[in-house]
């Protein structure tokens, strides 16, 4: 199963999906692969930070791949892993393209902003291209960064439903301290103490629907 988080905007929370979902599946006892496509290389100084804190190693290998290797890579070294979670950058690389290429999930974070919406159509289309050759990828949507109170979380959503070449998900991410406190100590959202219930709540949703094999097949739609 490979999982690619991506999307065209920058500081959308890729790289905090990635790694919150990375260190879920880990915890779940999946043998996972994280894959950090992404020149910044949050995902793989996350994933340092982690391995310098924890006797017990991050849980999960963490690999860099760019450009075209992250299809090549990928490919090689899916097959010896239960899950592969690729963080791409928030730009429409060749590295995001190779990542769309092969994988079963496209995941995109989007925040309820305009600037953060108007990618919307770039990436549906990015999808759809993909899809030529990549038919049974799977994409979905979801708020993440929702705010507390207004009428902008509501007005992402219906954009986002208004596009056939994603699925929608319901379950959205607040915006909470808490994201940002644990990836500053290399944990993910569910391992920090004092816990965060809603965020923790939150991101355990999120997990819920895409990789919740005992859930059925309508509340799963990812049937994975
Ligand atoms: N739900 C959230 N609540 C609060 N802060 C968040 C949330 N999601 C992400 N952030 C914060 O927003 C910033 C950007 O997040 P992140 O690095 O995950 O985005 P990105 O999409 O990977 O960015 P880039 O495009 O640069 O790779 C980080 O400081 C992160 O802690
Ligand atoms: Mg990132």
């Amino acid at each position: 199963m490979i999982t690619v988080v991506g999307g065209t905007k920058g500081g959308s929370g890729k790289s905090t999906v990635a790694t919150n979902l990375a260190i879920m599946l880990a915890g779940a006892g999946r043998d996972v692969l994280l894959v950090d496509a992404d020149d910044q290389e949050t995902s793989t100084d996350f994933t340092n930070l982690r391995e310098a804190n924890r006797p017990g190693g991050a849980g999960y290998t963490c690999v860099a791949l760019t450009g075209a290797a992250v299809r090549t890579g990928v490919q090689r070294l899916a097959p010896k892993h239960e899950h592969v979670v690729i963080d791409t950058g928030g730009r429409d690389t060749i590295s995001q393209r190779a990542a769309l290429s092969i994988c079963d999930i496209y995941l995109v974070p989007f925040a309820p902003r305009s600037f953060d919406v108007w990618t919307l159509d770039k990436v549906a289309e990015l999808v759809e291209e993909a899809r030529t050759i990549n038919p049974d990828l799977k994409a979905f949507a979801f708020i993440n960064r929702a705010d507390p109170r207004g009428s902008e979380n509501a007005e992402a959503a219906e954009m986002l439903k208004s596009k056939p070449a994603f699925t929608f998900i319901p379950t959205t991410l607040g915006t909470r301290k808490a994201f940002g406190a644990a990836a500053a100590t290399g944990l993910g959202v569910v391992e920090l103490r004092p816990q965060d219930p809603k965020a923790t709540e939150e991101i355990q949703a999120l997990y819920g629907y895409l990789f919740d094999t005992a859930k059925t097949s309508s509340t799963n739609p990812a049937g994975v």
